[in-house]
């Protein structure tokens, strides 16, 4: 059986117009140097998961012009909110990109979910999600592989102001996932950065954002001069998940390490 490829782009801010900026870096032009960067990869007939905040303030303009973009590159693409999104407002206006929450791949399962929450930028899961996550595991029972993805990380990245966003009733979604048996991966954005590491039993991928990245183990909200990035995933069928980070390193609006804050 063949490996199935998808790639992971994540926290795109896109603005309400093409000029829109995140901490100096226009985000519209940062994100379509990414899927010019995974399809000089090789990559670019993969799936792409889109992990949350792909709006900076859930804009319906913001997704009219992600859907735009993904149309024109011909793309399939499965996506999720996060806590700058609004999951009504996208479901609306990303037309040509149903909202698929459990997906079979094969041998694999995809199983996404929603850990925003109304007007806080941390995550939780509420109860709603989680019968979601009870419901797309025993649909994807059959499967001998599932990758869950979701915006917010569920562990401790040794920054403090990121760790207080941390997913506050993880426990409960852990139960359910180890339970379960055959949850291979987690996937996440929101922390702006690339991390691995393990949530108990289960390996636990973290993604640089699209456009602007965060310093990693700071305290206090600071950006760091890393360009714009993505994940790459190859899910091969015995369950072993090979994965990397590729960084932008020729785009050259650099960003604005002054900023304090988004
Ligand atoms: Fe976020």
């Amino acid at each position: 059986m063949d490996i199935l490829r998808l790639t992971q782009i994540t926290d795109l801010h896109l603005g309400a117009d093409g000029a829109a900026t995140l901490g100096g870096v226009p985000t519209k032009a940062s994100f379509e140097a990414v899927l010019a960067a995974v399809a000089t990869q090789g990559r670019g007939d993969d799936r792409l998961l889109l992990t949350g905040d792909l709006a900076s303030d859930c804009q319906p303009e913001a997704y009219q012009i992600l859907n735009r973009i993904l149309t024109s590159h011909n793309k399939q693409a499965f996506w999720l909110p996060g806590n700058h999104d609004d999951a009504g407002i996208m479901a609306e206006h990303l037309v040509d990109f149903p909202d698929q929450k459990i997906v079979d791949l094969g041998p694999w399962g995809l199983l996404t979910l929603d850990s925003s929450q109304p007007h806080k930028p941390g995550g939780h899961i509420s109860d709603e999600q989680l019968l979601h996550v009870e419901q797309g595991l025993q649909t994807l029972a059959c499967k001998p592989h599932i990758l869950l993805a979701m915006h917010h990380s569920p562990v401790l990245l040794n920054s403090a102001w990121l760790d207080s966003q941390q997913i506050d009733n993880r426990d409960r979604l852990y139960e359910l996932l180890q339970s379960s048996g055959n949850v291979k991966a987690v996937i996440t954005g929101h922390v702006h950065q690339q991390f691995e590491g393990r949530w108990g039993d289960i390996p636990v991928y973290s993604t640089p954002s699209s456009c602007v990245q965060f310093k990693a183990q700071s305290d206090d909200f600071t950006l760091s001069d890393q360009p714009p990035g993505y994940r790459w995933l190859d899910l091969h069928p015995d369950g072993q998940v090979v994965t990397g980070v590729e960084f932008l390193s020729d785009f050259s609006p650099r960003p604005d390490l002054g900023c304090a804050g988004y």
